[in-house]
C-alpha cells in the first residue's frame, strides 16, 4: 500500500533517534542471544527477533504479542501517527492497551505528524489515522477516587516511562510515567493481561467502548456483569482502507477476577467528550450507543477498581468478530485458567516452530544479519491475520479458512507468498482458498481487504499473481491441500474477464482494457464506475492523485496479473485463454511512448487517451528528483501530500515477465544497463516502494549479474537495519521484510513462476525446510567472506557468483535456477562466490527468462 506512505519527516526521526527506544536491554539481550547461540544445539530463534525494528520511521509494524497469524496483537495505542498503535516516539502519549492491530499497513488517511486537525477538517478528512485500537485498557491512578478518575481521551493519555519498552514474540510490555507497568501475550483469539502498580495502590482501570485509532465508531453496547466480574461490549466501526460506508462488527469479553483470585471494588460507566462533557455512573451497568451523525468523537466505556490494593492485576481478554457469546468462549478455550507464563511459552513455541524453517549458520553469519534475517522472518509470519471462524458479512458460516488484513496483494504478491511457497504450503493453501472464498461469495477475489470489509484496489487483481504463484508450485499437491485448480481458474479468470460494476473495490476495469489494450486515460466508461469518476468522498483527494500518475501503472499491472492466468492456463491446458492471456501479457508496450526522452534516455511508460494519443507526463514528476514543491504526490511537499506513488522513471522498469523485449524498447543491452546505473546513482529508486522491488536485480537480464550483487548490497545497507527505523518506510504487510529475507539469501523469486534469480548470499550457509513435501535444501556460499558483507563490497573480497552447483549437477545458468530442481527436491545446492568480477560478469547458459524469447514456455 506504498501510495500511501507518507515520507521523510526528518525532524521527527532525528528526535527518535535522540530519544531511542525501546529498552536498550532489548538489543543487549538480541546480541548475546546471537552470540551465545554460535554452538548451541537447541536454538531458541524467537531469542534472535528484533520486534521493534520498523516502529519508527513509518514502518507501521506492530510489536505487539501475537502468534502467528494471530487475529489479535495486543499493543498500546499512541497518540500522534500511529497506525499500528504503537511508535517508539518519546513525544508520544499512550492511551491504552487494546487487542487488535494490524501490522505494516499504514492507512488509507494517515494523521500526518503536524497535520493539526483543523488543517484535516478543512481538508475535508476526518481525524484519521491507522486501523483497530478498539476496547482499549487503561491502568489509572486515583487517588481522589471513582469519580476523578481520568477517562477521556485527552485526559487520560500518558508518556511512557522513557527507554523501558520491551517485547519479544508472544510478549509486550510497556510501563506508564506514573509507574504502573502493562505486560500482554497472546493467543490466536484472546490473550492475557498482567498490571502491576506501585506498592500500596488502588487499582483502577478505564476500558473504552467507543474508540478505535481512526475515531469510527458507528454504535454499540456494553454490559458489566460485576458478580462474574466480566464485562462484554462490541459495536461497529469504519473501514481502515476502503470505503467509510462499510462498517465491520468487533466484540470483547473482559474477565476481571482472575479465576476468583482478584475482587472487583468499584464499578460503573462513563462518557465524555472533547467540549467538556464527562460523566460517571457509579454502579451503573449498561451502555447503548447508536452511531453520533454529527460527527466527532463520543467517548464511552467502564471504570473499575480492585479491594485490597494487589499490587498485580490479571486481566483475561477474548476477542471475536461475531458475538459477545463467542469472545468470551474464545478465552475460555483458548487462554482458560493457564498462567501468564504458560501462554507465553506457547507462543514461543508456536514461534519457533516458524522460524526454525530457515536455520543459518549462527556460528558464522555477521551478527546483524541474522537478527535482519528472524526479525524479517517473524514479520513475514505476523500477518495476515488468522480470522477463520469469526466471520461475518458475506463471509458469515463459510466452512473454508478465512484471512484478513490482506492489504495490499499488490504488496505481497511480489516476495511475500513466494518466500512462503518455499517452506509453508499449508499455511499459503489455507490462504489461497481464502482469496478464492471472496471469488466464491463475492464474485471476486480480494484486492485489499481489511477489517473484515472490501478495500480499495491498487494495481488491479493482483491475488491474481498470488494463487498463481500456488498453482505454479505446488499443482501436485494442490488437492490434497484442499484447492481445487479449476475452481482458483475460473477465480482468475473472473478477475481477468469480468468487468466489476464497481472497480475501486474488486476486479479490474476490463472492459476498457481489452477494447483498447490498456486502460485510456479519461475515457468513457458507461458501464463501471471507479476512481476517476467518483466525486466528493474523503479519499478523493489520493485518489484523483492516484489516477493521474496510475494510467501506465494499471496497464503494466494489469498485463502482469493477464501473465499469472496465462501461466495456469498453460498449466491447465486451457488452449483458448493462453493464446488471449499471452497476448494482454503484452499490452504493458502499449503505453510505452518511444519518443519521450529524459536525462538522455529515450522511452517510458505513459499514460494515453483513448484515441492513442499519448499524455505527456514528465518522468520526473512524483519522483524523489521532482522539484515541484505544489504537486500533490511532491515529496517535498508539506505534509498533506508527501505521498508518494510512482514516478514514469520508476515504473518503466516493470515487466518482469518479459524483462527481454523492455531491454530492446529501452535501445539495448548497455543502454539498458546504462538507464539502470543513471536510475540508482541519479536518485530516482525509491528501497520502500514495491514497483522498485526487482530493479536491482534487473542487471541479471543484460547478462551483468556481478552488478546487481553490488546494487542489492548498497540497496540492504542504505535502507535496512537493526533499529526502529530500520525499514525504508511502511512495511506493506511484510512486503519489505520478505524482500529483505531474499535479499540476505541471495535470491529473488518471479512471482506466478518457478524461476528464482541468483544473487550472493549474505550468510556462509543456509537451510530451508519445508516439512510438507519432507525436504530440506542447504544453500552453501563457497569461499564467502564476511567482509563482503557491507554496503561496498571491497576490493579483492568474494562475493561474485562463479558457479552454482545443485545436487553435484553444475547448473548451466548462474542467474537462474528452478524451484523445481532445488527447493522441491531439497539436497544441496552450493553458490561459489569469488572477487574476480570481471571473470564471472555474465549468466553462463541463460539470461533469466522472458516471455517474448521463449521463456515459460512450459509449467513445471
Ligand atoms: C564455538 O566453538 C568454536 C570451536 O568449535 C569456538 O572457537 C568458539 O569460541 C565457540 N563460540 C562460542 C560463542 O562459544
Ligand atoms: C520521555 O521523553 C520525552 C522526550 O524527551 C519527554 O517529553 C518525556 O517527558 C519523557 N518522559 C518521562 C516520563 O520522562
Ligand atoms: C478454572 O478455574 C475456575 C475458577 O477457579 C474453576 O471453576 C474451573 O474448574 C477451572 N478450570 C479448569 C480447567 O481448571
Ligand atoms: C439499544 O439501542 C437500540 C437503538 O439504538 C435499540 O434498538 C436496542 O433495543 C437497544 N438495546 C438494548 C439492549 O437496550
Ligand atoms: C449464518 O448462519 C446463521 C445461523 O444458521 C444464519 O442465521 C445466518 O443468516 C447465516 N448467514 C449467512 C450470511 O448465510
Ligand atoms: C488458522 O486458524 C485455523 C483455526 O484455528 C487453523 O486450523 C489454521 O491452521 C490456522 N492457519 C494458520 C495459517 O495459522
Ligand atoms: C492481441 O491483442 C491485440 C490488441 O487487442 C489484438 O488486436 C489481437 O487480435 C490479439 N491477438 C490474439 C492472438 O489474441
Ligand atoms: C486525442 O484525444 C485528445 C483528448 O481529447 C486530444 O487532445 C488529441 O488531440 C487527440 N488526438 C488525435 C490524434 O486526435
Ligand atoms: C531540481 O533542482 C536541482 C537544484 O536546483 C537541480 O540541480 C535539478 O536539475 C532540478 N531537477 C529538475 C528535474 O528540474
Ligand atoms: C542482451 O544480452 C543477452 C545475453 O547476452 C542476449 O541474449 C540478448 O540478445 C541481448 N539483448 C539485446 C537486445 O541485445
Ligand atoms: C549493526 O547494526 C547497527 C545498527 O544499524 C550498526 O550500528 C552496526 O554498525 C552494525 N554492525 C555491523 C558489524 O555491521
Amino acid at each position: 500500500m506504498t501510495v500511501l506512505t507518507p515520507f521523510l519527516f526528518v525532524a521527527t526521526s532525528l528526535l527518535s533517534l535522540a530519544y531511542a527506544q525501546p529498552s536498550p536491554d532489548v538489543q543487549k539481550r538480541i546480541s548475546a542471544a546471537i552470540k551465545n547461540a554460535a554452538n548451541a544445539t537447541n536454538v531458541d530463534y524467537t531469542e534472535f527477533v528484533n520486534v521493534f525494528i520498523g516502529t519508527d520511521n513509518f514502518g507501521d509494524v506492530c510489536p505487539g504479542a501475537s502468534i502467528p497469524f494471530g487475529m489479535v496483537k495486543f499493543s498500546t495505542d499512541l497518540t500522534g501517527y500511529a497506525p499500528a498503535g504503537y511508535v517508539t516516539d518519546p513525544t508520544q502519549k499512550i492511551r491504552g492497551l487494546s487487542p487488535l492491530h494490524d501490522s505494516g499497513t499504514g492507512s488509507s488517511l494517515g494523521m500526518i505528524p503536524s497535520l493539526s486537525l483543523s488543517r484535516a477538517s478543512k481538508l475535508g478528512l476526518m481525524y484519521c489515522k491507522g486501523t483497530y485500537g478498539n476496547f482499549e485498557i487503561l491502568p489509572l491512578l486515583c487517588p481522589d477516587g471513582f469519580d476523578t478518575c481520568t477517562t477521556t481521551l485527552d485526559s487520560r493519555e500518558r508518556f511512557r516511562k522513557n527507554n523501558t519498552d520491551d517485547a519479544s514474540p508472544g510478549y509486550f510490555a510497556q510501563t506508564l510515567d506514573n509507574g504502573i507497568m502493562m505486560e500482554a501475550t497472546s493467543t490466536r483469539r484472546a490473550g492475557l493481561e498482567r498490571f502491576t502498580f506501585p506498592k500500596g495502590s488502588k487499582p483502577y482501570f478505564v476500558l473504552d467502548l467507543a474508540n478505535d485509532l481512526p475515531a469510527s465508531f458507528a454504535g454499540g453496547r456494553m454490559d458489566i456483569d460485576p458478580d462474574l466480574g466480566r464485562i462484554t461490549l462490541g459495536g461497529l466501526w469504519g473501514s481502515s482502507f476502503g470505503p467509510g460506508q462499510f462498517h465491520y462488527q468487533a466484540f470483547a469479553c473482559y474477565d476481571l477476577l482472575d479465576g476468583g483470585k482478584q475482587q472487583l471494588s468499584e464499578y460503573g460507566v462513563w462518557t465524555g467528550d472533547t467540549e467538556g462533557l464527562d460523566a460517571k455512573g457509579l454502579g451503573m451497568t449498561h451502555l447503548n450507543l447508536s452511531i453520533n451523525l454529527i460527527g466527532g468523537v463520543y467517548q464511552s466505556g467502564a471504570l473499575f477498581s480492585y479491594e485490597g490494593n494487589p499490587s498485580q492485576v490479571n486481566i483475561r481478554v477474548g476477542v471475536s468478530f461475531r458475538s459477545v457469546e463467542q469472545a468470551c468462549l474464545n478465552a475460555e478455550t483458548e487462554v482458560g485458567n493457564s498462567t501468564f507464563e504458560d501462554i507465553m511459552a506457547q507462543s514461543k513455541s508456536l514461534w519457533n516452530e516458524k522460524l526454525s524453517k530457515v536455520q543459518v549458520d549462527l556460528a558464522h553469519t555477521p551478527a546483524n544479519v541474522t537478527e535482519l534475517l528472524y526479525s524479517s522472518l517473524y514479520r513475514a509470519s505476523l500477518t495476515p491475520n488468522n480470522a477463520t471462524d469469526e466471520t461475518q458479512g458475506v463471509f458469515e458460516n463459510t466452512t473454508y479458512p478465512y484471512f484478513d488484513s490482506l492489504y495490499c496483494s499488490w504488496d505481497t504478491f511480489r516476495t511475500y507468498y513466494p518466500l512462503m511457497s518455499l517452506h509453508s504450503p499449508v499455511e499459503f493453501a489455507q490462504i489461497v482458498n481464502s482469496y478464492i472464498d471472496g471469488y466464491r461469495k463475492r464474485g471476486w477475489m480480494p484486492e485489499c481487504r481489511a477489517n473484515n470489509l472490501p478495500g480499495w484496489t491498487q494495481g488491479g487483481s493482483s491475488g491474481d499473481v498470488i494463487v498463481g504463484h500456488f498453482a505454479m508450485t505446488y499443482h501436485n499437491e494442490a488437492a490434497a491441500l484442499g484447492i481445487d485448480l479449476e475452481e482458483l481458474y475460473a477465480a482468475m479468470i473472473a478477475d481477468g474477464d469480468v468487468n466489476p460494476p464497481e472497480w475501486n473495490i474488486q476486479g479490474r476495469q476490463v472492459n476498457v482494457y481489452k477494447q483498447y489494450g490498456y486502460v485510456p486515460f479519461a475515457v468513457l466508461d458507461t458501464m463501471s464506475t471507479g476512481r476517476q469518476t467518483r466525486e466528493g468522498s474523503r479519499t478523493l483527494r489520493w485518489d484523483a492523485l492516484w489516477i493521474h500518475y496510475s494510467q501506465s501503472l494499471i496497464c503494466a499491472q494489469y498485463a502482469f496479473e493477464d501473465f499469472a492466468i496465462r501461466q495456469v492456463a498453460l498449466l491447465l491446458d486451457k488452449t483458448d485463454d493462453v493464446a488471449t492471456y499471452t497476448n494482454r501479457s503484452f499490452f504493458y508496450r502499449n503505453v510505452w511512448d518511444p519518443t519521450v526522452t529524459n536525462d538522455g534516455f529515450k522511452g517510458f511508460m505513459q499514460k494515453r487517451f483513448s484515441n492513442g494519443t499519448f499524455v505527456y507526463t514528465d518522468p520526473v514528476d512524483c519522483s524523489p528528483n521532482d522539484n515541484d514543491t505544489s504537486r500533490d504526490c511532491s515529496l517535498q511537499d508539506d505534509n498533506i501530500s508527501g505521498f508518494y506513488e510512482s514516478s514514469s522513471w520508476e515504473y518503466s522498469w516493470f515487466a518482469p515477465h518479459d524483462t527481454a523485449h523492455l531491454i530492446q524498447l529501452m535501445g539495448g543491452n548497455d543502454t539498458f544497463v546504462q538507464r539502470l546505473d543513471h536510475f540508482f546513482n541519479a536518485g530516482y529508486y525509491l528501497a520502500g516502494n514495491e514497483p522498485s522491488f526487482q530493479t536491482p536485480i534487473g542487471y541479471h537480464y543484460a547478462n551483468t549479474p556481478t552488478k546487481s550483487v553490488d546494487r542489492v548490497r548498497d540497496v540492504v545497507f542504505t535502507n535496512f537495519d537493526i533499529t526502529p527505523a530500520g525499514l525504508p518506510g511502511n512495511d506493506d504487510q511484510a512486503a519489505m521484510a520478505t524482500l529483505l529475507v531474499f535479499h540476505l539469501l541471495g535470491l529473488y523469486p518471479v512471482p506466478s513462476t518457478t524461476q528464482f534469480l541468483i544473487l550472493s548470499p549474505f550468510t556462509p550457509q543456509y537451510t530451508i525446510h519445508n516439512s510438507y513435501l519432507n525436504v530440506s535444501t542447504t544453500i552453501t556460499t563457497k569461499n564467502f567472506d564476511a567482509r563482503s558483507v557491507q554496503k561496498t563490497i571491497p576490493k579483492g573480497v568474494a562475493a561474485y557468483v562463479k558457479s552454482v552447483t545443485v545436487n553435484g549437477q553444475v547448473s548451466p545458468s548462474k542467474c537462474h535456477f528452478d524451484f523445481y530442481d532445488v527447493f522441491r527436491l531439497g539436497g544441496e545446492v552450493v553458490i561459489e562466490v569469488t572477487s574476480d568480477k570481471n571473470a564471472v560478469d555474465d549468466c553462463g547458459a541463460s539470461v533469466p527468462e522472458s516471455l517474448s524469447t521463449g521463456g515459460f514456455a512450459q509449467p513445471r
